[in-house]
């Protein structure tokens, strides 16, 4: 899968990891796409030394022996803004990590994880809430964190072409064009990201769960929340002075899916 593969947008997150790097952030903030707790609970990761869930179709010599660093003073933190801001949240100090969020790391500080606080997704998948999330943990991002949101743009596992992945072990096959509400929902993601700042860039992505092609783009919500977090935590009206959204690098795998 894309995750363990060499691609361009694996090379643009490590320009990412870099950048922050450079810019010495303190550690890092997650949301990704496999961690759901159910009724209106969430969960922050408080797993001293986690384990990680074994992923399909990447070689574990990819993810086994990279280190991982969780930040639990940063976990207790999140917990109690998340509490204070009327969540229902609590510690999860037996989660295992997963690949959504372990490959990424490893992607983008591949000499060594910093610091790292997941906060898991709502099973509702309610778009304002994950918002809400994000824009109740915003204040951190002042103090040197680094808040990150993985996902995919369009993420239809049953719209997939799976025959040469499970053939030869080629995701990156395109036998054929992305099919046109593969294409045409990307390009409404790329546009929401890039054309909007502050609160508009927050309405911009919680709408676009309403856009005609959503449901074709995403079966599941799973794989849109951490973008709703992400404009969450970006999307205040200080940020309407911020540099715009910017599309780093895109991949399509298996014809029709793109991160
Ligand atoms: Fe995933």
């Amino acid at each position: 899968m894309m995750l363990g593969e060499e691609s361009e947008s694996a090379d643009y997150w490590k320009a990412c990891g870099d950048e922050a790097l450079a810019n010495g952030i303190k550690g890092v903030i997650m949301m990704g796409a496999h961690w759901d707790c159910l009724g209106d609970r969430i969960e922050v990761a408080t797993n001293p030394s986690p384990g990680k869930s074994p992923v399909a179709y990447v070689h574990p010599s990819k993810y086994v022996n990279y280190k991982l660093v969780p930040e639990l003073n940063s976990a207790d933190r999140c917990i109690s803004m998340l509490k204070d801001g009327g969540f229902n949240v609590g510690a999860n100090p037996k989660f295992e990590w997963i690949h959504d969020t372990y490959l990424i790391l490893i992607r983008m500080f591949p000499a060594g994880c910093p610091p790292t606080t997941i906060v898991s997704m709502n099973a509702r998948f309610d778009p304002h809430f994950h918002l809400r999330v994000g824009s109740t943990l915003r204040p951190l991002r002042n103090e040197g964190y680094l808040f990150i949101g993985t996902g995919g743009a369009v993420h239809n596992l049953y719209r997939n072409v799976w025959a040469p992945m499970l053939k030869y072990r080629d995701n990156f096959a395109q036998e054929t064009a992305p099919e046109g509400w593969a294409l045409e929902f990307r390009q409404s993601v790329e546009d929401c990201m890039t054309q909007n700042r502050g609160p508009a860039l927050r309405r911009a992505i919680t709408r676009l769960m309403k856009h005609p092609q959503y449901r074709d783009a995403h079966a599941t919500d799973d794989h849109f929340m951490s973008a709703c977090f992400v404009a969450g935590a970006a999307g205040d009206w200080e940020d309407e002075q911020e540099e715009g959204g910017r599309l780093g690098a895109e991949t399509w795998e298996l014809t029709n899916m793109v991160s």
